[in-house]
């Protein structure tokens, strides 16, 4: 589905990203872990157009998509959320993901119709898939941290990817918030039979749910592999040992 070959990616001669590969196949949620500053974001958007690498290639459904525009990795299946939400905040929550239908499918043949109607059935029931049923007429910019990252997830659902990319999608949720949230990307990968890669900074909660796990430090590939391996890689160890010093 995905593969990054020799990614990188510097600022004024620093190195954020220093040749990184890895292969994501159809189907699985794999995960890039790392400290904080490990080059995860900067991965995230030489994948998904929104930076141009130094040196490297991009290869989604096989075909090379090095330096294309986000909005055209978009329409060919790539979908993302960010770090820090990307919502429009005075819309409601319903309005939000109405608008992401209609950007991603057009207004059809219905001219004639009301913007208002249009997609309403498709946005309930994205609505009820990320647990947003019930606040689809609040005001997006008043929902909590974690209500703004489900709507987060509805908005990129609803451009129909067929992998999605979402960057430490659990970021500044309490533990009962990102075990909830966890769980729910989950299920709708498994639903929607989507292709997942995440980025987290914190190790534990990419165990539940990863399938392969790469990990990231100084801007390289440092480990790699299921769960349990990277966990007890010494490497790994040591440095996520030496970030809580
Ligand atoms: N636009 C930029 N200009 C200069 N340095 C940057 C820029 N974006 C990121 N960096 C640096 O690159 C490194 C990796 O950052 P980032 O990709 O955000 O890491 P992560 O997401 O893993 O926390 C950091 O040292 C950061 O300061
Ligand atoms: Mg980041």
């Amino acid at each position: 589905m995905l593969e990054a070959r020799g990614l990188a990616k510097s600022f004024d001669g620093f190195q954020a990203v220093a040749g990184v590969s890895f292969t994501v196949p159809p189907g699985a949620i794999s995960a890039i872990i790392g400290p904080n500053g490990a080059g995860k974001t900067t991965l995230f958007n030489l994948i998904t157009g929104h930076l141009r690498p130094t040196a490297g290639r991009v290869i989604f459904k096989g075909r090379d998509v090095t330096g294309i525009a986000p909005h055209d990795l978009c329409r060919l299946g790539m979908g993302r959320s960010f770090q820090r939400t990307n919502i429009f905040p005075r819309l409601t929550v319903f309005q939000n993901v109405q608008a992401a239908f209609v950007s991603h499918r057009g207004r059809g043949w219905n001219l004639l119709a009301s913007v208002e109607r249009l997609y309403g059935q498709e946005t309930e029931a994205l609505l009820d898939a990320v647990g947003l049923l019930d606040k689809a007429g609040e005001v997006s910019g008043f929902l909590s941290h974690g209500g703004q990252k489900q709507l987060e997830l509805g908005i990129a659902l609803a451009l129909e990817p067929e992998i999605l990319l979402l960057d430490e999608p659990t970021a500044g949720m309490s533990a009962a918030e990102t075990r909830d949230s966890i769980a729910l990307i989950a299920r709708l990968a498994r639903e929607r039979n989507l292709t997942l890669l995440f980025t987290e900074h914190d190790m534990e909660v990419v165990f539940s749910i990863a399938q392969t796990i790469t990990v990231l430090h100084q801007g390289r590939v440092i480990a790699e592999g299921a769960p349990a391996e990277v966990r007890s890689d010494p490497e790994v160890r040591r440095v996520y040992l030496g970030e809580r010093r």
